[in-house]
């Protein structure tokens, strides 16, 4: 398959699509962002992806931390908490972006069939791709999305792809682009195969491939980044976007946005590997979005 080469017109792309930062919004012009993960032991994780997502400019960031007993502190005071009982109120969420999966473990099985079914905009990393990858039934209804207009975002490292492909990571090596697209056109959904030339494949659309980043980003946690990241600009993106432009395609720009952006806030780092927390203060002042 072909693809193009991802470089710096990704923001400009972007920002193209959401212009500026108009100076009469406010907080609900930016949309909300729903982080559900961070099981214990991995709380961590959803803290990284909320403050990321708050970070690229969402308006309002909640955490849905998994068995969580307390409102424990979220890292940021900024971010607000959900809890899994509201779960069963679709209609309260079902139109924020949904980021899940960041350190969820065994417990997402548990909350994506609601997801797949009601989330409109959904992306799916770590712990949720790991169960997608172990039930069947789960990936009948992520299917079922794309039929329904909801859109969906992957974002698996290579081992996460190739337990979702039945393959493993050496094969998804050999064949990134093969990969990247066999898995967006199976599932019907954006798909981002990390990893040093991060691949995106959408259907429809030409898969490009990152030049961003280095080994500086091989560091836990910034994946978690990425993924909180992509729902953060997702979410600022208008349901109506002007002179018809398609959301698939709509989509495909932002995903290519996010990964382009999150390898050039390493690309330009001094000295060693790069803290995730630390990534995502240098992500944010590489922000193009000026105020009007
Ligand atoms: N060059 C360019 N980009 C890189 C490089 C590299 N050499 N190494 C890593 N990256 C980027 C990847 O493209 C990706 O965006 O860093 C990010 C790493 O993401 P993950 O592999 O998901 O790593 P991590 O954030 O540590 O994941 C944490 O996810 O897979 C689960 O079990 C894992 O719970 C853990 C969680
Ligand atoms: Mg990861």
């Amino acid at each position: 398959p072909s693809a193009w080469l991802l470089g710096a017109q990704a923001l400009r792309e972007w920002q193209a699509l959401l212009g500026p930062r108009g100076h009469a919004s406010h907080k609900g012009s930016w949309g909300d962002v729903l982080v559900i993960g961070g099981a214990p032991g991995m709380r961590g994780a959803a803290q990284l992806a909320s403050q990321a997502a708050l970070a690229a400019g969402a308006g309002r960031v909640y955490v849905g931390l998994l068995e969580a007993k307390t409102d424990s502190p979220l890292g940021r005071p900024e971010l607000m908490h959900w809890h899994e009982a509201q779960l069963a109120e679709p209609a309260s969420w079902a139109q924020h972006t949904v980021v899940a999966g960041c350190g969820g473990a065994l417990l997402m099985a548990r909350v994506l069939p609601q997801l797949l079914a009601h989330a409109s905009r959904l992306v799916l990393d770590a712990d949720a791709l790991n169960a997608l990858a172990a039930e069947a039934d789960l990936r009948s209804l992520l299917r079922a999305r794309a039929a329904q207009g909801l859109a969906t975002v992957l974002t698996p490292h290579p081992l996460e792809a190739a337990r979702l492909l039945g393959s493993c990571s050496q094969e998804v090596q050999a064949d990134r682009l093969g990969a990247a697209q066999a898995l967006a056109m199976d599932l019907a959904c954006c798909v981002v195969l990390k990893g040093s030339g991060s691949v995106i494949a959408s259907p429809g659309s030409v898969c490009a491939i990152n030049s961003s980043g280095n080994g500086r980003l091989a560091s836990a946690g910034t994946g978690d980044v990425l993924a909180g990241w992509l729902g953060g600009l997702w979410a600022q993106l208008p349901p109506q976007l002007p002179h018809k432009h398609p959301q698939h395609e709509a989509l495909h720009t932002l995903a290519c946005a996010a990964v382009y952006w999150h390898g050039a806030a390493a690309s330009g780092a001094e000295g060693g590997p790069l803290r995730a927390a630390e990534l995502i203060e240098r992500m944010l002042r590489l922000h193009p979005q000026v105020p009007d």
